[in-house]
């Protein structure tokens, strides 16, 4: 599967047969600005959680590309009173059969509203089991035991992990939580957008490694092959 990065923790998946994006937060992003919106196309568009650096261009793109939003219950119901139907709202533990494959939608150590202060559900994380891989998508969250039960239920493929700090895990965390979940691929996210979350990415890099882990910082607008 292609993976490109958007910035912050916005990601395009894509296969053959799949469009996935996950929390839209693009045109705010002074590290994104030669992405251009207009040109993203997806067939769904998950959120993990109401925080506008997740979810700034979410009714923007959600109308654009027509993308089915899976979301929490109250983010779903927000975004219908926005005219923004085609939701698929879950909560914590639930799983689904998409056409594309199963998500799952999972616990996440963080708070969730919505960028006019409504009520966004618990904050989630996603794994997601298609074309013979199996992901995890933690959004945004603190290093959590919980991650221990995905690690023993999961053989993940990759992983992505919040690695900037102060609001999420940091680079530290985000090692032992790959130890919780065993799974030795990483794709970094939520860090140097702003001022709180700048990291020292070659320091990060090499953790990693020692760590005997392959993490992996996509440039914004670079795809990899995961
Ligand atoms: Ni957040
Ligand atoms: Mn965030």
């Amino acid at each position: 599967m292609k993976v490109t990065y958007y910035g912050q923790s916005c990601f395009l998946i894509e296969t053959s047969v799949v469009k996935i994006l996950f929390d839209p937060f693009i045109t705010p992003n002074e590290l994104a600005k030669d992405i251009d919106i207009n040109t993203i196309g997806a067939d769904y568009i998950l959120v993990s959680h109401g925080h506008s650096d997740h979810a700034a261009d979410l009714i923007t793109l959600a109308r654009q590309t027509g993308a089915t939003v899976v979301c929490s219950f109250e983010i779903a119901e927000w975004l219908g009173k926005k005219d923004i139907n085609n939701c698929h709202p879950m909560n914590l533990g639930g799983q689904w059969n998409f056409d594309f494959g199963r998500v799952k939608m999972v616990f996440a150590a963080h708070s969730n509203s919505l960028p006019d202060g409504t009520y966004g559900g618990t904050a989630a994380g996603f794994i997601l089991s298609f074309e013979g891989k199996t992901i995890y998508y933690a959004g945004d969250t603190a290093l959590m035991q919980e991650m221990k039960l995905t690690g023993e239920l999961y053989k993940l493929d990759a992983a992505f992990l919040p690695i900037g700090d102060n609001f999420t895990m940091g680079i530290d965390d985000a090692i032992l939580a790959a130890d919780f979940i065993k799974c030795r691929t990483i794709v970094g996210m939520h860090y140097d957008t702003f001022g709180y979350i700048k990291i020292d990415k070659k320091e990060a890099l090499a953790k990693f490694e020692n760590a005997g882990l392959d993490l992996k910082l996509i440039d914004i607008g670079r795809s990899i092959e995961l």
